[in-house]
């Protein structure tokens, strides 16, 4: 592996011992896809967070320079770079957290569930090499088709033993962010006073905002609902369109994936009252996977949040999101099993 500077090679690791091998206290986190258009600004923000002590960048390519670059920055976490296949199992040893954006994004025209051929493979090799060198740590999914990648997740951990349904995370905290946004324009607040419970799946009308639970309570006109809607629906395709071809949305989402991976460390830390919206295994629903409010904490996912009270929009498009979502896990159930 790229270590995360030259100063061990040249100096040997007297003095900076320690810190060299990542310190004491702190969270280790890897990231699988860290080259990429999420990983490369997703590692900068890790490499920000107090919380993290070493930080390991996997891609099948490039990880070389984006771990010298990112080990530049003089913030704490020690930074160290693993590159292709022989590598995997070196970055995932010893990780507390594993966030995944490997894989490849839409182009306009493309459904999310075009990238499964593609997508399905990888998150399938990535989380084998999970079961075998970090069986408890936390998984954080960004790799689309999300409603079918964390299906084929699961199944990898439950054919190796390990599947603990608390620690398997797909996430869909860009969904929120976007209709944070959104609803705060509408209501004329500021987006971080704004709380947007958005839950189902991460892919077209299997999001579903339920504006009707909005926070600070508020109420809107049936023109703003279908606006609104339909805006945190397509928000990804609205950005695969004006990238015209050069991918999908990746700093909104290294954001949003910072937000959520900060959650589940302050959650591992032992933090009370971490809820955040999260795709996982879930009774919620007859489905076995859905997104809803979850409530972090020492080993992962503690509570899963009943929906609450739904209007009838809402309800309507439940139903719909669930008709969806049943087919896309169905897909990776049988993707792993065919
Ligand atoms: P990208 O093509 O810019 O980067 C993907 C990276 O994955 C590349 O660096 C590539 O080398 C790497 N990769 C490919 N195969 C790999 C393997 N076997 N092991 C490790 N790394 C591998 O794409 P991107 O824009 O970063 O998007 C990545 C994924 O995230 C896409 O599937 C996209 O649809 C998804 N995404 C999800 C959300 C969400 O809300 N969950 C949001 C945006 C994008
Ligand atoms: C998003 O919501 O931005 C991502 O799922 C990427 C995409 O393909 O839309």
């Amino acid at each position: 592996p790229s270590n995360h500077s030259q100063t061990e090679g040249l100096l040997g690791l007297e003095r900076g011992n320690c810190r060299a091998k990542g310190g004491s206290t702190g969270f280790k986190v890897a990231i699988l896809g860290a080259a990429g258009g999420i990983g490369q600004p997703l590692a900068m923000l890790m490499k920000m967070n107090p919380l993290v002590s070493v930080l390991h960048l996997y891609d099948v390519v490039n990880t070389p320079g984006v771990t010298a670059d990112i080990s530049h920055m003089d913030t704490g976490a020690v930074v160290r770079g693993f590159l292709g296949q022989q590598q995997l199992e070196e970055a995932l040893i010893g990780m507390d957290l594993v966030i995944i954006p490997a894989g490849v994004p839409r182009k306009p025209g493309m459904t999310r569930d075009d990238l499964f051929n593609i997508n399905a493979g990888i998150v399938m090799t990535l989380c084998e090499g999970i079961a075998k060198c970090c069986p408890k740590a936390i998984v954080n999914l960004i790799s689309n088709p999300v409603n079918s990648t964390v299906p084929i997740a699961a199944e990898v951990f439950k054919k190796a033993g390990t599947f603990d349904p608390k620690r398997l995370l797909g996430v869909t905290m860009l969904d929120v962010v976007r209709a944070n946004t959104f609803v705060a324009e509408v209501l004329g607040l500021e987006p971080r006073e704004v709380d947007v419970p958005v839950v189902g799946g991460h892919a077209g009308v299997t999001i579903l905002p339920l504006l009707s639970q909005v926070k600070p309570p508020c109420s809107f006109t049936q023109k703003e609902i279908d606006y609104l809607t339909d805006r945190i629906q397509n928000g990804g395709t609205q950005v695969v369109e004006a990238k015209a071809g050069a991918g999908s949305a990746t700093l909104s989402m290294a954001y949003a994936a910072v937000k959520f991976a900060d959650a589940c460390l302050r959650g591992l830390r032992g933090d009370a009252g971490i809820v955040e919206c999260a795709y996982v295994a879930s009774h919620v629903t007859e489905l076995p996977f859905f997104a809803s409010k979850v409530r972090l904490g020492r080993s992962g996912v503690e509570e899963i949040q009943p929906l609450g009270p739904l209007n009838e929009y809402e309800r309507v498009g439940l139903e719909k999101a669930k008709k969806e979502l049943a087919g896309s896990i169905q897909k990776g159930i049988s993707f792993f099993n065919k």
